[in-house]
């Protein structure tokens, strides 16, 4: 029953390891801080009593990718989310994020190859959609080509999985397709940390909110939407993290019909920024200090997902609201930021 879980101090990560130990899961974990702190574990501890046993090394160097393998011989679960995430970067950076994302995905699968059956749950993006022509998003829409190098190391990572799992039937994967995902433990024990000034919409809302950020730029209030701003699919973490725990199951279960299966993962509702905004307001109390911007390039007008082949094939549904991952959102920040000993 043990899982390795890469990138499992991470934002969406740390959520799927408490959902996991939550379900009687044993966890190990793999993260090379990049992006992340030790100091999370201290938050899934508090939530679970469970310490999860945590190596700390980067999936980039392919022999300690073999001796962890080495000592974990009966590993043949992986949950596998250890990559660089911020688009922006990604364009000023593309190497970083080819190494990153696919090196460390290549050198996993080559472990897995030699398994007797390997199940894999792998963290993609409905960036690979780019802006689909249908609203909502089924997984059969037409992958657009990548506005980022960042998008397109999901699109290649799904490429190759599919090749690996033809080519090797003991490897089953699940790829989850994720929405905007949001919000964090209701405990606040574990949450987002954004390095920087955040680029993702609701942190850039709370920072604003208790003062880190003057003010919350709104890119865009002309697009033909129902105000004039972008529509997405905000999930909170923590239904997107159970998202895992059942896919992970159905692979164990034997019950996947194909080698490799997709699966978007989202509300099916689609929220404007000023929505979130003013449901932000709502339940903090606080005005807003935002304004109107120019729109921000790459950005899609509209983006949900269709959520029948998640709910009646894999039998998971989400279950929160909005309102509550902007709540837990908030509640987060004030944790970390009333918290003088916080590392963040
Ligand atoms: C972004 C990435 C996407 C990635 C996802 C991960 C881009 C172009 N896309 O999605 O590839 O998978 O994060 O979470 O970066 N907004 C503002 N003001 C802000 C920040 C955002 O108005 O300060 C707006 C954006 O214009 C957009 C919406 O809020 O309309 C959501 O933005 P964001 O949270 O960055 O997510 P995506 O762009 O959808």
């Amino acid at each position: 029953m043990k899982v390795l879980v890469t990138g499992g101090l991470g934002y969406i990560g740390s959520h799927v390891v408490v959902e996991l130990q939550q379900q009687g899961y044993q966890v190990v974990i793999i993260d090379n801080l990049m992006n992340s702190s030790e100091s999370v574990i201290d938050g899934i501890v508090e939530i679970t009593g469970i310490t999860p046993e945590f190596e700390k090394f980067d999936l980039r160097d392919k022999k300690n990718v073999r001796d962890f393998f080495k000592r974990h011989k009966d590993l043949q679960d992986v949950i596998h989310f250890a990559a660089s995430k911020a688009v922006g970067e990604s364009v000023k950076d593309p190497l970083l994020y080819y190494e990153n994302n696919l090196n460390s995905l290549i050198y996993l699968l080559q472990e897995l190859q030699g398994a007797e059956q390997a199940n894999f749950i792998f963290s993609s993006s409905c960036t690979v959609y780019g802006q689909a022509d249908i609203l909502p998003i089924t997984e059969d829409a037409p992958i657009k080509p990548a506005e980022s190098p960042y998008g397109n190391t999901k699109q290649i990572g799904e490429e190759i999985i599919l090749d690996v799992c033809k080519a090797n039937q003991n490897i089953n994967t699940i790829s989850l397709r994720y929405f905007n995902p949001i919000g964090a433990h209701p405990s606040a024990s574990i949450g987002e940390l954004p390095q920087g000034i955040p680029q993702n919409l609701v942190p850039f809302i709370t920072q604003t909110a208790i003062g880190l950020r003057e003010q919350l730029s709104v890119f865009g209030n002309d697009y033909p939407t129902r105000d004039g701003t972008c529509i997405r699919d905000f999930i909170h973490v923590v239904d997107l993290a159970k998202a895992h725990v059942v896919a992970l199951q159905r692979l164990q279960k034997k019950q996947n019909t194909n080698h490799f299966e997709v699966f978007n993962i989202g509300t099916g509702q689609g929220s404007t920024v000023l929505e979130v905004i003013r449901t932000f307001e709502e339940v903090s109390g606080i005005d807003l200090n935002y304004k109107f911007a120019d729109r921000r390039s790459g950005d899609i007008v509209a983006a949900y997902a269709d959520t029948q082949k998640a709910n009646s094939v894999l039998g998971w549904r989400s279950e929160l609201q909005l309102r509550d991952a902007l709540e837990s959102a908030w509640s987060w920040e004030k944790k970390i930021r009333d918290n003088k000993t916080s590392p963040y």
